[in-house]
């Protein structure tokens, strides 16, 4: 039977029909004065309150019973031991196993991976520790001074993301990131650093990806315009982190210059293994393992919490409340530090290419919404670009606000006083965040009575009734982002437990792909355009 004609969906929505889905968020805070103690979950250093969503114990009841009813619990034992759940790949999808090595022992194919993935990291560590102590020498005899991750999606931003995220933390090479298939950075980079310095980290899952490959073959280029011995070249200036030593091999990164991880590890799901290796750069091993210890907590939690207790269930379950029951198809991601710059990128990639799918595991076509466009952006930032849509457009919204309670890195830069300005700054960003959810949640509510005179117009009003989550972070650290992250990829895989999805694979990239090797053969080798469309054709005749 198809999920939405299940009788624990079913109920959820007469629920909704009967006039919960409608009600206002302020009445349900004036119903519930409880509201915060209730509807929020404390696991170490996060704390999530999800008071601000349109719930009550009734239709968190009913979401509960939806996910019995789809088998969560054994869904979640499924993952976290290694059972086939990418099943149009016939793989496991075992990220958490990455994290094992941190916590209590694993089961299933999770244990039996633990000496591979150990074996790897203590390659990495050793690579890791050679070139932040000034070791690694390219042709010259130099140090190396620059790093330079060469990858796209999973295989770029984790560890853009981290990297940026713990920037206090100092590095003792410069780290660089480029990605995209044009070049622009590339060439732009590569005319700030030196042949002898810098060093290069191909950084692909499959080994095949063009937007990669392109990006490396530049920088070889670039390289043999000063270093005429390859063999110096490639074991001097070339790290390879895939599941393809073969292809690497190939390419001409020696086997000692290969960091390798495995099929079960999803692109996107990919910055706990050597795909991580620039975090490490960056923060050490053992930051690298604060990272996968934070994560392991989440784990745990996820694997062993009540469902009703459960951190990323509850999450999960929340969303489909708000897409299939309240009809809300957009969510935004709001940090408040500026820290975090490209966590909405990450979270963009994780959820939508994990759960943008149409097609349910039994190859039919969902008849009920599935992932929700997500997009986000710095919140302060984001306050003088498109909040206005959130406070008075048409479009109902879900966000997301994440920020830390403390500020540790302040204390560590400077004197007092610009630590006390600083600091105020700090409590700015929270009043913000907090003023914000509360805008969105309440609307006209929200103004104050001296106000509310000056508000009396058809274009100053809110009409509020958004529900957000606020997750707040004892600190932004290594450990704390491993947490958050891993919440939101098992979040992630709530909801596609409920929607009877596959959020492993990623089919639907593949096409693209083809069919644009398809077109640069034509553009770059004449080929006739007939095959195309009227329109391509005229777009590839003007290039030409
Ligand atoms: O195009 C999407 C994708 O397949 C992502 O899933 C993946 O993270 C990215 O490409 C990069 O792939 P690879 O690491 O194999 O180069």
């Amino acid at each position: 039977m198809v999920v939405n004609q299940s009788s624990a969906w079913q109920a959820l929505m007469a629920l909704a029909e009967s006039g919960v889905a409608t009600k206002h968020l302020q009445d349900w805070f004036q119903a519930q004065p409880d509201r915060a103690e209730r509807y929020s979950i404390e696991l170490d250093e996060l704390y999530l309150d999800y008071s601000k969503n349109r719930i009550d114990d009734q239709v968190l009841d009913g979401l509960l019973a939806l996910a019995e009813q789809q088998g969560m619990a054994q869904w979640i034992e499924r993952l976290v031991t290694g059972d086939i759940v990418n099943d149009t790949e016939a793989r496991p999808a075992l990220h958490s196993a990455l994290r094992g090595l941190q916590g209590a022992p694993a089961s299933g194919l999770a244990a039996k991976v633990q000496p591979e993935i150990e074996s790897q990291f203590n390659k990495m560590a050793k690579i890791v520790n050679k070139i932040r102590a000034g070791h690694w020498r390219g042709y010259s005899g130099k140090p190396i001074t620059d790093v330079v991750n060469i990858g796209v999606g999973g295989s770029d931003l984790g560890p853009l993301m981290v990297t940026h995220a713990l920037q206090v933390q100092q590095s003792p090479v410069r780290l660089h990131f480029v990605s995209s298939i044009d070049g622009t950075q590339t060439s732009n980079l590569l005319n700030t650093l030196n042949q002898e310095t810098t060093l290069f980290v191909l950084a692909s899952k499959s080994f095949t990806t063009i937007d990669t490959l392109s990006n490396a073959e530049t920088a070889k280029d670039w390289l043999e315009e000063r270093i005429e011995r390859s063999g110096t070249l490639m074991a001097q200036h070339f790290i390879g982190v895939s599941t393809r030593p073969d292809k690497m091999l190939e390419w001409g990164i020696p086997e000692e210059n290969q960091l390798l991880f495995w099929e079960w590890v999803g692109g996107r799901y990919s910055m706990w293994s050597a795909i991580g290796f620039p975090i490490a750069l960056k923060v050490g091993m053992k930051g690298f393992y604060q990272m996968l210890e934070g994560a392991n907590l989440m784990d745990e939690h996820f694997a062993t919490a009540p469902l009703a207790e459960n951190i990323p269930v509850i999450m999960g379950l929340v969303d489909v409340w708000n897409i299939n029951f309240l009809n809300i198809n957009a969510k935004a991601i709001l940090p408040y530090d500026a820290r975090l710059k490209y966590l909405p990128s990450y979270f963009e990639q994780l959820v939508m290419e994990s759960n943008g799918k149409s097609v349910n595991r039994n190859g039919d076509k969902v008849p009920y919404k599935t992932c929700p466009i997500l997009w986000g952006e710095v919140g302060p930032n984001a306050q003088h670009a498109f909040y206005q849509l959130l406070h008075q457009g048409t479009q109902a919204v879900m966000s997301d606000f994440i920020v830390p309670v403390e500020r540790d890195d302040f204390e560590r830069y400077s004197g007092a006083d610009k630590d006390a300005s600083l600091l105020k700054q700090h409590h700015l960003a929270l009043a913000n965040c907090f003023a914000q959810s509360r805008v969105l949640m309440l609307g006209d509510a929200a103004i104050p009575d001296s106000l509310k005179a000056s508000f009396n117009s058809p274009y100053k009003h809110y009409e509020g009734n958004q529900p957000s989550n606020t997750i707040l972070l004892k600190t932004l650290s290594a450990k704390t982002l491993g947490m958050l992250v891993a919440l939101y990829e098992h979040k992630t895989f709530v909801e596609s437990v409920v929607w009877e999805i596959n959020p492993f694979d990623q089919w639907g990239v593949e096409l693209g792909k083809l069919i644009a090797k398809e077109t640069y053969a034509c553009l770059a080798e004449d080929a006739p355009l007939a095959s195309f469309d009227a329109s391509t054709q005229a777009l590839m005749k003007r290039v030409k």
